[in-house]
């Protein structure tokens, strides 16, 4: 027995209610960072209770900006003007998403000092493209120490391909962008609903940005000083909604999501469909919402992931357990992130028939799991292992919770209100 959290898991019959989607962390870390672009009370509402937004709260106190919750998902964070734009290693290497303040302190200062970045522990990720791009609008790089110190009069703008649509070199080319001199045009552009998120606050603030969520993003400059403070919503979080649909794919039910944006899953409620789940969308933008009901089984598919609108790595693990217990074989290929395939291990000790190699998985669908102790490696894969817990028979004992907790708001609960035989034990 260990003192460690863990989530216990039992099979669950058919889900059934509602609940609403909390907004998306991969897009709420990148408004906080984009609030040391001005001065000024900022606020954020639907904001997820999530683990990741209080260290990037800690991030930015250290740099200058505090912030506090006044009340449930609402948070208020306050830009004084005094900005020491040094990013620490201890707080750096929480979280990936710490890279977001390299753009807005360098179009803003001129200036940062930020530790390489750690993350996620799924393989290397690296940051040369930001830096390339960056370069190419004035900005000059030294690396001492882990350190990367950057340094740039006023940057100026350019005419930059990506040879990749990476999802953080195209958010910190844009917060960089927005106070430099000229137009940056940015091609192949990643076009991920947070990154229109993103784009829409600095809209928001007064930054002037054409072609948002498509892959050529145009950025006029304005001068510095002309952006505001505002209060922004954040989008919903469609990984989160994305974990509910898997959940009821694997218990059977009927369920509704509020706030889960169906424009923002087109690709994967295609692919769900073929599985065999019913999927209707009503109403639109921050109003819309998702009713999805079960097949008696799943039927399995192959899946390949794809930067948006094709479908995102964060989806794959819940994409493998719903095939673990799909009928017939689905081949699952990784595009992103090669080795992104550790939770396989621990969803075999659950008894799924998967093997992974490099960049594939092949999953044959059994029809009964069977519950275990496991651990979840990451965040995707251990909502994903959760998932898995609900449709196996016997318990399941998942430890490693406080990857779960960087970005799932409340998890265990949510899903208990939808009559899944879950519990937390701290
Ligand atoms: C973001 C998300 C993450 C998601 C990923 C892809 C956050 C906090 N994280 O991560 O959940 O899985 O998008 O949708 O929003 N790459 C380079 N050089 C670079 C930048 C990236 O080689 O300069 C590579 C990476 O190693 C990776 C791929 O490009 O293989 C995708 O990275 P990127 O789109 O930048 O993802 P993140 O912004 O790190």
């Amino acid at each position: 027995m260990t003192d460690e959290p863990r989530i216990l898991i039992r099979r669950a019959g058919p889900l059934q209610g509602e609940i609403t989607i909390p907004g998306a962390k991969n897009s709420v870390l990148k408004l906080m960072a984009a609030t040391l672009l001005a001065d000024g009370e900022y606020t954020l509402t639907n904001v997820p209770d999530i683990a990741d937004v209080g260290i990037m709260a800690d991030l930015l106190a250290a740099i200058g900006v505090s912030s506090e919750v006044v009340q449930p998902g609402t948070l208020r964070l306050v830009n004084h003007g005094n900005i020491t734009p040094v990013a620490p290693y201890e707080l750096v290497e929480r979280i990936r998403a710490s890279i977001n303040v390299l753009g807005p302190l360098l179009g803003r200062f001129g200036r940062v000092s930020l530790s390489l970045p750690g993350g996620d522990d799924f393989g290397s990720r690296p940051i040369d493209m930001h830096l390339t791009a960056l370069e190419a609008m004035g900005a000059v790089f030294e690396f001492r120490h882990g350190v990367v110190e950057a340094t740039a009069d006023r940057l100026h703008g350019a005419s930059i391909t990506l040879e990749f649509p990476s999802v953080g070199a195209t958010e910190n080319i844009v917060t960089a962008a927005v106070y430099a001199k000229g137009t940056t045009v940015l091609d192949n552009a990643a076009r991920e609903p947070e990154i229109g998120d993103l784009c829409n606050f600095l809209v928001g603030m007064g930054a002037q940005i054409e072609g948002i969520g498509t892959s050529t993003l145009t950025v006029h400059g304005v001068e510095p000083g002309e952006l505001k403070a505002i209060t922004h919503a954040v989008v919903a979080d469609r990984i989160q909604a994305a974990t509910y649909l898997a959940a009821v794919a694997v218990c059977g039910g009927e369920v509704v999501l509020r706030g889960a944006r169906a424009d923002h899953m087109e690709m994967l409620l295609r692919r769900f469909h073929d599985m065999g789940l019913v999927v209707t969308s009503a109403g639109v933008g921050p109003t819309s919402s998702l009713a999805v009901f079960a097949p008696q089984r799943l039927r399995s598919v192959d899946v390949a992931t794809l930067p948006y609108p094709g479908i995102a790595t964060d989806y794959k693990p819940l994409i493998v357990t719903m095939l673990s217990v799909a009928d017939g074989v689905g081949i699952v290929t990784e595009n992103l992130y090669p080795g992104r395939f550790r939770y396989v291990e621990e969803l075999q000790r659950l008894g799924a028939d998967i093997r992974a190699d490099g960049h594939h998985a092949v999953v044959r669908g059994v029809a009964q799991l069977s519950g275990a102790p496991v651990r979840a490696p990451d965040i995707r894969a251990g909502a994903a292992l959760v998932v898995a817990g609900l449709a196996a028979d016997g318990e399941t004992s998942m430890t490693g919770v406080h990857h779960v907790d960087r970005g799932y708001d409340d998890l265990v609960g949510r899903l208990a209100s939808l009559g899944a035989d879950i519990e937390r034990v701290d």
